[in-house]
């Protein structure tokens, strides 16, 4: 697999996808996001893959966003297919059926915001920068900024960076919830990594259910989202993995999961 804008290394169960355009700050193009998908349906489909983690190349940005040059002119339903392509990263984001990462290693704008809000888990570094922007081009959130912000930082929150367009800092990001964690920029890949080595030496069906329940269970009322778990955990419980976890607690040894 060759690609042009994003770089795609896969390592010990860790497949890393590296938004590759430095020079726009990884914003993103719609080459771009066809790559990105192309990888993640890799990550997808290849069993070895356990965690994916997403980052930005350069020292400056994870992503600033949408092109915002490809905005010259645009039409609504060039905007439309614009939002739709965002939808479809962030919804490949979220249905992979394995833990993602966002490593935000620098600005984190707009459509880069919002792509890491559909992520699992955002590490930021020190150096990082967070904010909905688009209100100071005149836009508003078109890849689901409105709604995962909300339900991340709640209406108030949300209304407050959507309506400024403010950036925020790191440690902001964290005091509102928006980031699970804040580390020096020299740290952030180490400490990314030996988190994603901790996720992947969990159960695997046990990974993919509880990420599937946990997901389509935030949108739904509670009666529905716990008939959601209940079933899910009647498929876990038909997993060799827990067979073998049981077996490996009493035998008091490490399980060795078989994904199975
Ligand atoms: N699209 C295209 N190019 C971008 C870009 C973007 N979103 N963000 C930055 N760039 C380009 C700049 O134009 C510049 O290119 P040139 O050298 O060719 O001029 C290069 O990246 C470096 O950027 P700056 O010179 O602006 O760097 P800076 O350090 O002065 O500022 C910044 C950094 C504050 C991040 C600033 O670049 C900025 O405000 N960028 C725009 C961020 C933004 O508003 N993103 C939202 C986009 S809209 C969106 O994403 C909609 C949606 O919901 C999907």
């Amino acid at each position: 697999m060759s690609f042009q804008y994003i770089v795609y290394a896969k390592s010990e169960g860790i497949a890393t996808i590296t938004l590759n355009r430095p020079d726009a700050l990884n914003a993103w193009s719609q080459e771009l996001a066809q790559e990105f998908l192309t990888a993640m349906e890799d990550a997808h489909e290849d069993d070895e893959v356990r965690v994916v983690v997403i980052t930005g190349a350069g020292e400056k940005a994870f992503s600033a966003g949408a092109d915002i040059k490809a905005m010259k002119g645009m039409t609504a339903l060039k905007a439309r297919a614009l939002s739709r392509m965002g939808y479809k990263v962030c919804n490949a984001i979220e249905t992979i059926e394995k833990p993602v990462i966002a490593a935000i290693n620098g600005y984190a704008l707009g459509g880069g915001m919002e792509i890491s809000m559909a992520c699992d888990f955002r590490i930021a570094s020190d150096k990082a920068r967070m904010g909905q922007t688009e209100i100071n081009i005149g836009l508003i959130p078109g890849w689901g900024g409105t709604q995962r912000l909300t339900r991340i930082v709640g209406k108030a929150r949300a209304k407050e960076l959507v309506y400024t367009g403010k950036i925020i800092e790191a440690n902001t990001a964290f005091q509102l919830g928006l980031v699970n964690l804040v580390v020096p920029a020299a740290e952030l890949m180490t400490t990314v990594k030996q988190f994603a080595q901790e996720l992947a030496g969990k159960a695997p069906v046990a990974m993919r259910v509880a990420k599937a329940v946990i997901e389509k269970g935030a949108d739904v009322d509670l009666e529905s989202a716990l008939a959601l778990e209940r079933e899910g955990f009647g498929v876990v419980a038909s997993s060799e993995d827990l067979q073998e976890g049981v077996s490996a607690f009493t035998e008091k040894r490490k399980p060795a999961w078989k994904g199975k």
